[in-house]
């Protein structure tokens, strides 16, 4: 199959494992160059390093925390004296404080909101920056939580919320320099990140049997959709949430 992304330059924050990770590889398996960043753990982001570079694409490794604009404007440095600019976005890295309400300070929820929410605003003024070079493609990873209610998940599914607000928005205004933001809203995917839900096992559980499609999705089916969207095929999807979830948010 050719998606006709050959040659393409793309970031992906927080690639260096989970959904993140599958996103990389996928898009160098069509030959798109990837920068991989990370911020806590280097092994994991070196390891996706060497898994591009056998699929016969370039990596570059930048660690960074997504939600420091003084970290997010080093690596666009980075990314540019090493290739000279850039094609795709993919704001994928996210954190977040899982409590219940009674729990849930200020800080929490602006911390939250930082990572998931305000991080996609110095990546995208960077991204434009970058010297153009063809059309450009955004895509930021969400969830259900942002129009669903999940136990402990007021902060992040907030963020969400606002997330896919922000791709609407960049959307409208950036159509007119080359630039497709959309979103790709995932159900439950087992990742290290639900390490830190109490209720873990249930939730998987309840997931798996409660999802049309009859399994619960995982990390390549996200990346499937994410880089779909980056291909010319869907020039003319704009400001969208796509959601991936084998069905789970249609029933009632
Ligand atoms: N898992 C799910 O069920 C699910 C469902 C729907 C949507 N999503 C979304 O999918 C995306 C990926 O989730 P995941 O489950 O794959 O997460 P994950 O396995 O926990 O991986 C998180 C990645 O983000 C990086 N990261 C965390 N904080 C960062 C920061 N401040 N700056 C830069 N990088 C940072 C981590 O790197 P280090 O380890 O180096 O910190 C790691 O590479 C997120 O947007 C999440 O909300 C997940």
């Amino acid at each position: 199959m050719d998606l006709r992304l050959r040659g393409k330059r793309a970031l992906v924050t927080g690639s260096s494992r989970g959904i993140g990770r599958a996103i990389a590889l996928s898009l160098a398996d069509f030959k798109v160059d990837v920068a991989i960043n990370f911020f806590r753990h280097r092994a994991p982001a070196e390891a996706v390093a060497k898994e591009i570079e056998a699929r016969g694409a370039r990596a570059l490794l930048l660690r960074g925390n997504v939600a420091d604009e003084a970290h997010v404007s080093r690596m666009f440095d980075e990314i540019e004296s090493a290739w000279g600019g850039l094609d795709i976005l993919v704001s994928n890295a996210a954190s977040g404080v899982l409590k219940p309400v009674s729990e849930l300070t200020l800080h929490h929820f602006n911390w939250t909101m930082d990572i998931n929410a305000g991080a996609l605003l110095p990546l995208v003024q960077h991204f434009l920056h970058m010297p153009p070079r063809g059309p450009r493609s955004v895509v930021a990873v969400s969830s259900l939580g942002a129009i669903r209610a999940i136990p402990n998940y007021t902060a992040v599914g907030a963020s969400k919320a606002a997330l896919e607000s922000m791709v609407r928005h960049l959307a409208a205004e950036l159509a007119p320099q080359g630039v497709r933001v959309n979103a790709v809203s995932a159900g439950t995917v087992d990742t290290d990140a639900l390490k830190h839900f109490p209720n873990r096992e249930q939730l998987l559980e309840e997931s798996a049997r409660r999802t049309p499609a009859g399994r619960l999705i995982t990390p390549q089916d996200v990346a499937n959709v994410v880089v779909y969207l980056c291909t010319e095929y869907a020039s003319m999807i704009l400001g969208q949430t796509v959601v991936v979830d084998g069905g789970y948010s249609i029933l009632a």
